[in-house]
């Protein structure tokens, strides 16, 4: 979907199609090189369900073997995404005991996912654990991560597009955008 397809729901993009394309180009190629000499194919773990179209895009812009899968997690409860207890709605299908693995994000926001998600696959015996974020909001952080990949940094509003939604609209908004307070302001 195109920005311009939603009126007054969004107050500006933040991060283009064009810019998120070129960086995920850059990325990849990062990725091809670092991990050029390693035995068996980079393990890619998407978090479901932001994070569905960097890895579509990430994934096809790399060359070295890979594979893919898809953990779904979530905070307990309401507003407790502070507390920093996740709980895993889908697990992985393939054991990740000495493989290399990247997660792949949408955001790192508050952090807390991904510092969970982090311990979490460590204490399974992988090769490594590094993470790929798309965006990263640094003014939202509480728990330190550290983000091998970042695609880019940006200010703290409420953003959705490419992935990341408001009560699951805007995911499939090319672009990265400030949505508009008149929209969840109710
Ligand atoms: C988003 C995003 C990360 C998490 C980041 O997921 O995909 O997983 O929040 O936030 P944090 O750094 O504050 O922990 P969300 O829970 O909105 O689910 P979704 O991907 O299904 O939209």
């Amino acid at each position: 979907m195109e920005a311009s397809h939603l009126g007054d729901d969004l107050t500006s993009i933040v991060v283009s199609h064009q810019q998120l394309e070129t960086r995920i180009r850059e990325i990849a190629a990062d990725i091809d090189r670092d991990y050029a000499d390693i035995d068996k194919p980079l393990l890619m773990i998407g978090v479901l369900k932001g994070a569905v179209m960097v890895m579509a895009d990430l994934a096809r812009a790399i060359s070295i073997p890979l594979h893919m899968d898809w953990m779904a997690v979530s905070s307990y409860g309401h507003g407790t995404k502070s507390s920093g207890v996740v709980r895993i709605l889908k697990d992985l299908d393939i054991d990740i005991k000495d493989r290399h693995v990247l997660i792949v994000e949408d955001i790192l926001d508050s952090g807390l996912t991904l510092s969970w998600l982090i311990r979490n696959l460590a204490s399974r015996g992988p090769a490594s654990v590094n993470v790929m974020t798309m965006m990263r909001k640094p003014d939202a952080i509480k728990v330190q991560v550290d983000a091998r990949y970042i695609g880019f940094d940006i200010p703290n509003e409420f953003v959705v597009g490419f992935g990341l939604d408001y009560a699951e609209q805007y995911r499939h908004l090319r672009d990265v955008a400030i949505l508009a307070p008149h929209v969840y302001q109710h």
